[in-house]
């Protein structure tokens, strides 16, 4: 194929000198986003898929790809191969487990573990994930764990092991007399008989050969092999498989000279063999299964690099750029060749062949060897090409270098960061320093937001495991205006499920609280921007209930803050009474009336003629600490200004004057509408900003929208005293 319709066939191509990956410019994208920085382009995915799938339904309209996760597991990849009708393989209960928390149903992952551990067949059994064992000795260890949780029989295959295998290279080759993989020939009965004499009904049957391959021809011998196999165990056992597998294994053109694998001749060769079996046997109407990895996603992506620096020798130049093999292992690890383009089109070349090198240090760390390439100069970019396939999903932080970022471009839409920069402190990641002092120190990632001028720091679970700490004493530390980083606390942002959020949230006392109506807007927009959710509708889990989020814009959110509790006692009050409304209370010279509501936490609401002018340093912490409150309360200040606009000051349990308090807003509406003095929707101005809230008639719902805004990030070092 011409070169440059090689390089247009993988979504690349120069424009006015500079190379674009799709709608994107490569060196624009590295500028702005730094380096290396792997760049997926979701057309790439989809046209692939539709490539294969075309193809490959010809021969058995029922069939279906099992994406092989290895290749790469990012969420927004198997996201979208979701989407397009895609089913998966995993060989982990980690991928498994990816795969899931991707929203992808259990009932489409088939797992082929190598050498299954009993925790991993549980796990697999548990989640109703189907299993192709590659052992005898497994079926038993499987029975007795389905016998032990009274599980249904799932459907079990085997790996075949047809002996011949090919691959581009021997670390890949995964079938022959010497390889550790699947069930040679001589056994597979055996293992049949005894999944049917365990009373297994459901069964299947796999092989996978290898990876990498490009002359569809290599592999007739193996799938011959496997319809052999095949006839074998139906004439002795009289099974009708529910499914056959052929694997993964098809390649793609790394090099210029190569071209695309004939899928066509691929899909000939299993229905030439399919057909002549058919003729003599009764193989019933199985699916196909077919498990590509690298034919999918390798030709989505590419890594954006940067040169750093230049070194001549009589005999060859080193380019050394930013790139190494903790970031793509493949050239060191199995010699593979990756195409390499400057990003900008440059006529004239080295003046020698180049070996283009990262900073790892090791010799082996070569990403291109002896390559005649273009007079490229310190502070470039390159495109390193074809490393959406055992990319990411292969790369470390060997030499403690962060890992890559990786990116996420569709057409003309605005790039989106789908995995975000590894940085020092993930390098500190389930590490424990203990110094002698006794004292635990710990390097805390944390995220800053405010929703209206109420400011949290947020702990990304998401993003960063963190070890067990003490938040009640963190929350204190951190939130500290001046020896800490500072802000109203600290919330916790935790995967929960599918488009469910957990949130937990400390005041800067190191008290817990229930929740916060600012800071959920916050988690709100933060985790629709990251993609922790794929819905721009979903919802946070807090200790006080569990709130829907609706993402009206970039930086609106809409909240459903729940119901209101009215009756005193639940609040909680001390006084006996639904609802409590202008109970008199006095402290330190104020005597006022409050209504009180409970919005998952208890709030105390005051309408008064001017609030600018109230002292709450002198007042506040005595009505939160009033005995009429059990638990302390919260306290909101109305001013009325119409029956829809307020002025609102309010001061926190646990932590004083804030800017802003979503369930205080929400209190003081519903205060206000069971007084008599306001509407049902009200502007309220905070000293944060304004916020809009409304409820319905019979006071059942409260919704709240209002801006959120991320402010920083960072990292703070905790020091936790053991004693
Ligand atoms: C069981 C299994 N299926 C599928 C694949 C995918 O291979 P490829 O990416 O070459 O398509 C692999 C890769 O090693 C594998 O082990």
């Amino acid at each position: 194929m011409e070169y440059l319709k090689w390089l247009k066939n993988k979504d690349l191509e120069y424009r006015d000198g500079e190379l674009f990956f799709g709608e994107h410019c490569v060196s624009s994208l590295g500028e702005k986003f730094g380096t290396p920085t792997f760049i997926i382009n979701e057309s790439t995915i989809r046209k692939r898929y539709d490539e294969l799938h075309s193809i490959l339904k010809t021969i058995n309209s029922n069939m279906q790809i099992n994406f092989a996760v290895k290749a790469n597991n990012n969420l927004h990849v198997l996201r979208l191969l979701d989407s397009l009708g895609g089913h998966f393989d995993v060989v982990s209960s980690g991928e498994a487990f990816l795969c899931k928390a991707a929203g992808i149903q259990p009932g489409k992952i088939l797992q082929t573990s190598n050498n299954w551990t009993d925790e991993e067949l549980e796990y697999a059994v548990k989640n109703h994930i189907s299993i192709n064992l590659d052992a005898p000795s497994q079926i038993h260890r499987l029975n007795n764990i389905v016998n032990k949780y009274d599980a249904e029989k799932p459907i079990v295959s085997f790996r075949v092991n047809p002996i011949f295998g090919a691959g581009h290279h021997s670390h890949t080759i995964t079938a022959g007399e010497h390889v550790k993989f699947g069930i040679l020939e001589d056994k597979i009965v055996e293992v049949y008989k005894q999944a049917l004499n365990a009373g297994f009904k459901r069964l299947g049957i796999h092989i996978h050969i290898g990876s990498g391959i490009l002359n569809a021809a290599e592999f007739e011998k193996a799938i011959q092999k496997y319809y052999n196999i095949i006839q074998k165990i139906i004439s002795e056992l009289d099974i009708i498989f529910e499914f056959i597998d052929f694997g993964g294994g098809l390649g793609i053109p790394y090099k210029p000279d190569q071209d695309p694998i004939n899928v066509q001749g691929y899909a000939n060769l299993i229905k030439k063999y399919h057909e002549e079996f058919t003729r003599k046997l009764n193989l019933g109407n199985p699916k196909f299964i077919f498990e590509p990895g690298r034919f999918l996603t390798a030709e989505s992506c590419i890594i954006v690099s940067k040169i750093n620096t230049i070194k001549k020798r009589s005999n060859k130049i080193f380019i050394g750029c930013d790139t190494g093999f903790n970031t793509l292992i493949r050239p060191a690890f199995y010699g593979s060749y990756h195409h390499i383009i400057p990003t900008q089109d440059i006529e004239s070349y080295m003046d020698k062949n180049v070996d283009i090198v990262g900073q790892i240090c090791e010799s082996g760390d070569v990403l291109g060897r002896d390559r005649h390439f273009p007079q490229v100069k310190e502070g470039d970019y390159i495109c390193i090409m074809d490393t959406g396939a055992y990319g990411y999903s292969m790369s470390s932080n060997y030499n403690a270098r962060p890992r890559a970022m990786e990116l996420w471009i569709h057409n003309n839409q605005p790039p989106k960061i789908v995995r975000t920069r590894e940085n020092f402190t993930s390098l500190l990641e389930n590490q424990v320093i203990s110094l002698p002092s006794e004292v635990f120190t710990q390097s805390i990632p944390f995220i800053k937001m405010h929703g209206t001028g109420n400011d949290y720091i947020y702990l990304d679970f998401f993003k960063y495991t963190y070890p067990e700490i003490n938040y009640f004493d963190l929350a204190r530390k951190i939130s500290h205006r001046r020896f800490g980083v500072g802000g109203d606390g600290l919330v916790l942002i935790i995967p929960k499920s599918t488009n469910v959020v957990r949130m937990r949230m400390f005041n800067t006392d190191g008290s817990e609280s229930e929740m916060c109506g600012n800071a959920i807007r916050c988690i709100g927009g933060y985790c629709y921007g990251q993609g922790y959710v794929n819905t721009s509708e979903f919802f946070v889990e807090t200790e006080g209930g569990i709130k829907k989020i609706i993402v009206l814009g970039p930086n609106k959110i809409r909240v459903n803050m729940g119901s209101p509790i009215l009756e005193g006692l639940k609040i909680p009050t001390s006084v006996d009474r639904t609802p409590v409304i202008d109970h008199e209370i006095s402290v330190n010279g104020f005597s006022g009336k409050f209504t009180a509501v409970s919005m998952g936490n208890p709030h105390a609401v005051y309408f008064l003629n001017d609030i600018s002018s109230l002292n709450l340093e002198k007042i506040g912490s005595l009505l939160e600490h009033h005995p009429f409150f059990p638990e302390r309360v919260n306290s909101e200040f109305v001013e009325i200004l119409n029956r829809n606009e307020v002025n609102f000051r309010v001061w926190e349990r646990g932590s004083g004057e804030t800017w802003a308090c979503g369930t205080g807003a929400s209190a003081a509406l519903v205060a206000g509408v069971l007084k008599g003095v306001l509407d049902n929707k009200v502007l309220f101005h905070l000293k944060g900003g304004d916020l809009t809230l409304e409820t319905n008639e019979d006071l059942t719902e409260v919704w709240k929208t209002g801006p959120w805004e991320f402010i920083g990030e960072g990292m703070y070092r905790y020091s936790q005293n053991l004693s």
